[in-house]
């Protein structure tokens, strides 16, 4: 997938501007926009949203005009992104799966990572268990003081092609937590730990995408200690308000256990209905966001889609049967990710 960079998009899309303005702001085509000079605004606009746009909202004549590429070269280093909530079931894997998808997608090497003993993500992608070769083997060996070097971590990594894009995966089992929390006794810093077996792959990425377990323990404040950011994910329910008040006090007492201070750059809030009651804990949580300086919030709303999608194993992006509607479905998760990939 390629990402066009628009300065006019209304020409781009040869309709109304007005009209498009209204298509842009329902979300209905995920984009970013960035103001470029005093009243000119550019669309980053993925091409498979242009061909969605095209046949959900029959604009014709839908060309590139511009046909200047975004420019991703500019690359400085491998970004890790956490994502995370201490509490469990309101979509964190979902999220950190298909937004390492959405990134595979516009042409990064991504690396999911996960963290969680439950290996949600691993069976979500890879459609198997990795009992006994899994990220858990790498703590193994490290415990016995053991050689870590690409070359070895790289054994673990399984490659998971798509069919529009591939992403590579290093995978946990149920064994995980327990092997994580018990080098607790054998490494003077454990939580450092994870960020020593990156290390070694880092270079072979534009990013690593962490998937975390929904408890505060070793396996979480060792992710974070790994990241340059970290993505929340709730639901809005009752309590989920509270649990992100008490997250952030975790958040800290990490970044005093690290000596590491930790971005939380987005929320996404997961499994909006159309309700009143969603309205409400959306805007507390979108409260809550601009008090923590927390510069994304974004919805996503309830879909059985979502499960439909996990049940075959694909990225919602590629689930075909509904092609709009997993477009739509993920339309925050690529706006993120578009985000991400044009700051390099
Ligand atoms: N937007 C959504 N609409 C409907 N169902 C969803 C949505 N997002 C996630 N789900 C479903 O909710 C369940 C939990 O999602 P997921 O596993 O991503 O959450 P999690 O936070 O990673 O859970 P855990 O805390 O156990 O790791 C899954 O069955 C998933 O298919
Ligand atoms: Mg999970």
């Amino acid at each position: 997938m390629e990402i066009f960079r628009l300065l006019k998009a209304s020409e781009f899309y040869n309709i109304s501007s007005k009209n498009l303005t209204e298509l842009l702001n329902k979300k209905l085509i995920p984009h970013v926009k960035k103001l470029s000079s005093a009243n000119r605004s550019s669309y980053y606009i993925p091409d498979l949203f242009v061909e969605y746009a095209k046949e959900v909202f029959n604009v014709e004549n839908l060309e590139e005009i511009d046909g200047e590429l975004a420019d991703f070269k500019n690359k400085v280093r491998t970004k890790i992104i956490t994502f995370s909530n201490l509490k469990g079931g309101v979509g964190k894997t979902s999220v950190a799966s298909n937004f390492a998808y959405a990134l595979a997608l516009l042409n990064k090497r991504v690396l999911l990572v996960d963290m969680d003993s439950q290996a949600n993500s691993s069976r979500y992608l890879a459609n198997q268990y990795f009992t006994g070769n899994s990220v858990k083997n790498i703590f193994d060996a490290l415990m016995r003081k053991e050689k870590i070097d690409n070359e070895f971590v790289r054994s673990y990594i399984k490659k998971i092609e798509f069919e529009n894009a591939s992403l590579d995966l290093l995978p946990s089992e149920l064994a995980l937590g327990r092997v994580v929390e018990f080098s607790r006794a054998v490494f003077t810093i454990p939580h450092k730990k994870l960020n020593d077996i990156l290390k070694t792959v880092k270079n072979d990425y534009d990013f690593i995408v962490i998937d975390t377990p929904p408890s505060t323990g070793l396996s979480l404040h060792m992710a974070i200690y790994a990241s340059d950011l970290m993505s929340i994910v709730t639901d809005a329910e009752d309590f989920s308000v509270n649990g992100l008040k008490e997250l952030s006090s975790e958040i800290e007492e990490i970044e005093e256990e690290t000596d590491r201070s930790i971005t939380v750059d987005s929320i996404f809030i997961n499994k909006v209905r159309n309700s009143k009651i969603h309205e409400v804990y959306i805007e507390a949580i979108a409260k809550l966001a601009i008090e923590q300086q927390i510069e994304n919030v974004f919805t996503i709303a309830d879909s059985t889609r979502i499960k439909e999608a996990q049940n075959l194993h694909i990225p919602m992006l590629e689930y075909k049967s509904e092609l709009d509607k997993g477009l739509v479905m993920s339309s925050s998760i690529i706006e993120y990710a578009i985000e991400k990939a044009l700051e390099g």
